[in-house]
């Protein structure tokens, strides 16, 4: 038997050194032990950095859908597999059972086929937290299609560059979307980025907030009708191990977004795996991510980790605040929920609010909390586990990123000691090594470096879609050899692991992934703009927030300032969404550069985030004046 469960310290060390002795090993007992094939592999892992090319299970059969529903309807078929929690707590909440949830991605399954969707092309799938949501991911898994889901928050010219780059025929959205008290015309966005996207044949509408939209004919139709004709049962069809199974954008420090494409067999097994051992999920629990399934924690821990384990996962389509900041509180009391799982800037907004709105309820049902899309500060760390987990639940601090597909570092619960603001260690199977800047492995512990992995794990992503060189170029090339994270990171004296934060130009706000440069780009649009310039800066919610520096245009210098902002904003909103709107706007005369023309951002962070005290050898600008101008006027 392999340890599929690890339930101590001690085990945890076992099975860490058996692991890294052998991964393929260890990874193959996982994959016979615990999923269904319908064969299986020639060989558990074919491997080279250098190219970069990675298979896992070459020459296995599954569907990932037979792993996650049918295997569960003889041993748990009426058991309830997706819980939706609607926005309006006065709406009664649904329990899918997994019968239920096979009969309807069968359904929809055959939809997709009915509408000439046929293996390894490619779905959009925009839209709000509703049970179509998974049931439109697993539907595209059964039949092969591949799904790319774009965040609903995202605006219409991000959803149009995201279809046209992996050339999608077919959309799925819904009339509207609830957001609090907000109703959001999802459809509409939809039309407005199809203007730009010949290719998509087929647009699929859910019904949910019942607003008036625009069908378009001959390529817009109600899903429900389709469903309700469609045929209840729909045999998964067979594919390989290395098949796509979807491809997720993720902003890059450069350019456009990069579609990192993770393929079937090896992102069931480490999903499923890390699932299981994150959050030590029970047969009887019931496990809550408050995740978006447009991001990767919701596809790995929403639907495909939890669904593999036969869980109850639940589906939230509010928000904290709404109708109050207990909110989450009150689902966690109203489902009983044991394992809980969410952002480091939803716990921070939360600690801002009068203390009543947790303690009014029963917390009691928790087990283990989670936190994941960055560092989480101390204070918000013992916020969280004083009066969230009543200093009874451990907190695991996972780490990992869109390419990784599933958690790499995060204390077993139970098991690893936690230390605050520590992802502490590595899970079984991932090699963490700490760089420097010269390429050189920093050995031993209390020590800081730029993080990689050395050897490759199941549900690493195989490829950037449609430009593997870009692959190739971000992820495996500054070290040679090795995976390289992006993020910086530090060993404490047991070798625990904190990640420090980005090493590169990529700003996370709020837990969402900003490249610099594509907001710069939307700004530069602007009319009166003749360039810019943004960085992060401390924010006691988000994290980081944005700061941008602007250069206006001879022709923008005489304009009313405030209103500049305000547009400037406006067009961030319309090329990106309102997630990557500027907190600071500081209208500059010159950007400080260096003699081959490169924007020192180095010196920007520093005044953005008033730590000017050390600006360190500024005398090699092209233009060191600009520096005191920019400090003196700063915001
Ligand atoms: C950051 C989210 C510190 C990190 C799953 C990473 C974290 C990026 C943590 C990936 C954590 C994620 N502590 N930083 N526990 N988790 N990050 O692709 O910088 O949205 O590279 O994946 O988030 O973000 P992504």
């Amino acid at each position: 038997m392999s340890n599929y469960h690890i339930k101590n310290f001690e085990e945890y060390y076992q099975v860490y050194r058996k692991s890294v002795r052998n991964p393929e090993n260890f990874w193959e007992e996982v994959a016979e032990e615990h999923f269904v094939w319908r064969k299986k592999w020639d060989s558990v892992l074919e491997w080279d950095f250098s190219k970069p090319e990675i298979k896992w299970f070459q020459g296995a059969k599954l569907n990932i859908t037979e792993n996650c529903l049918d295997r569960h309807l003889p041993v748990r078929g009426d058991k309830t597999a997706i819980l939706f929690e609607p926005n309006d707590p006065k709406e009664e909440a649904q329990h899918i059972t997994y019968k239920q949830l096979h009969e309807k991605v069968c359904r929809f399954a055959n939809v997709l086929k009915d509408n000439g969707i046929e293996k390894g092309d490619r779905v959009v799938i925009y839209l709000p937290m509703i049970p179509e949501l998974a049931v439109s991911l697993l539907a595209c898994a059964r039949i092969g299609a591949i799904h790319s889901v774009v965040f609903a928050g995202f605006s219409s010219t991000a959803l149009a560059t995201r279809i046209n780059d992996c050339k999608a025929k077919m959309v799925v959205t819904s009339d509207g979307s609830y957001r609090g008290a907000k109703t959001i015309d999802l459809k509409g966005i939809v039309d407005e980025a199809l203007e730009k996207c010949p290719g998509v044949e087929t647009v699929l509408v859910a019904k949910r907030t019942k607003s008036k939209i625009t069908m378009k004919e001959g390529r817009d139709q109600w899903l429900q009708p389709l469903l309700d004709k469609a045929y209840a049962d729909y045999t998964a069809d067979i594919m390989d191990a290395e098949d796509p199974l979807f491809i997720l954008y993720t902003s890059g420090s450069t350019g456009k977004p990069k579609g990192m494409m993770h393929t079937i067999g090896g992102y069931m097994v480490y999903t499923a795996y890390t699932f299981k051992n994150v959050f030590q999920y029970r047969e009887e629990d019931v496990y809550w991510c408050t995740a978006d399934i447009g991001w990767i924690t919701g596809h790995s821990y929403i639907v495909y980790g939890p669904l593999a384990n036969g869980a109850t996962t639940v589906m939230f389509e509010g928000v904290p605040s709404y109708p109050d900041f207990g909110r989450f509180w009150d689902v966690v009391q109203k489902h009983k929920i044991n394992q809980f799982y969410t952002a480091p800037t939803a716990i921070r907004a939360l600690a801002k609010e009068n203390l009543d709105f947790v303690t009014e309820y029963d917390l009691s049902c928790l087990k283990v909390l989670g936190t994941v899309g960055e560092p989480i500060n101390e204070e918000a760390w013992h916020w969280y586990n004083d009066h969230v987990g009543e200093k009874k639940c451990p907190i695991v601090d996972t780490w990992w990123q869109t390419e990784t597909g599933g958690i790499l570092i995060s204390p077993i619960p139970f098991s690893t000691p936690t230390k605050p603001t520590y992802a502490t260690l590595p899970m079984p199977g991932i090699q963490p090594a700490l760089m420097d800047e010269n390429g050189k492995e920093i050995k031993g512990n209390q020590v800081d470096g730029r993080l990689c992995i050395k050897f490759p794990w199941p549900s690493i992503a195989r490829t950037i879609w449609g430009d593997h060189q870009r692959y190739k170029d971000t992820y495996f090339s500054a070290f040679k050899g090795m995976y390289f994270t992006g993020d910086g990171a530090l060993r404490d004296e047991v070798g625990y692991y904190r990640i420090t934060g980005r090493v590169d130009d990529v700003i996370i706000v709020s837990g969402h992934n900003l490249g610099t440069a594509p907001i710069e780009d939307a700004i530069n649009e602007h009319p009166a703009v003749a360039e810019s310039a943004i960085v992060g800066f401390p924010h006691d919610v988000k994290g980081n927030a944005l700061y941008g520096y602007v250069i206006l245009k001879e022709t923008g210098q005489s304009r009313d300032r405030d209103n500049l902002k305000k547009e400037i904003n406006q067009v961030i909103t319309e090329h990106i969404g309102p997630i990557a709107k500027l907190d600071k706007i500081q209208f500059v005369p010159g950007l400080p550069k260096t003699r081959s023309g490169k924007i020192m951002r180095r010196i920007l962070r520093k005044i953005a985030s008033k730590d000017t005290g050390n600006l360190g050898d500024t005398s090699t600008l092209l233009n060191p004046e600009v520096v005191d101008i920019i400090m003196r006027e700063s915001l």
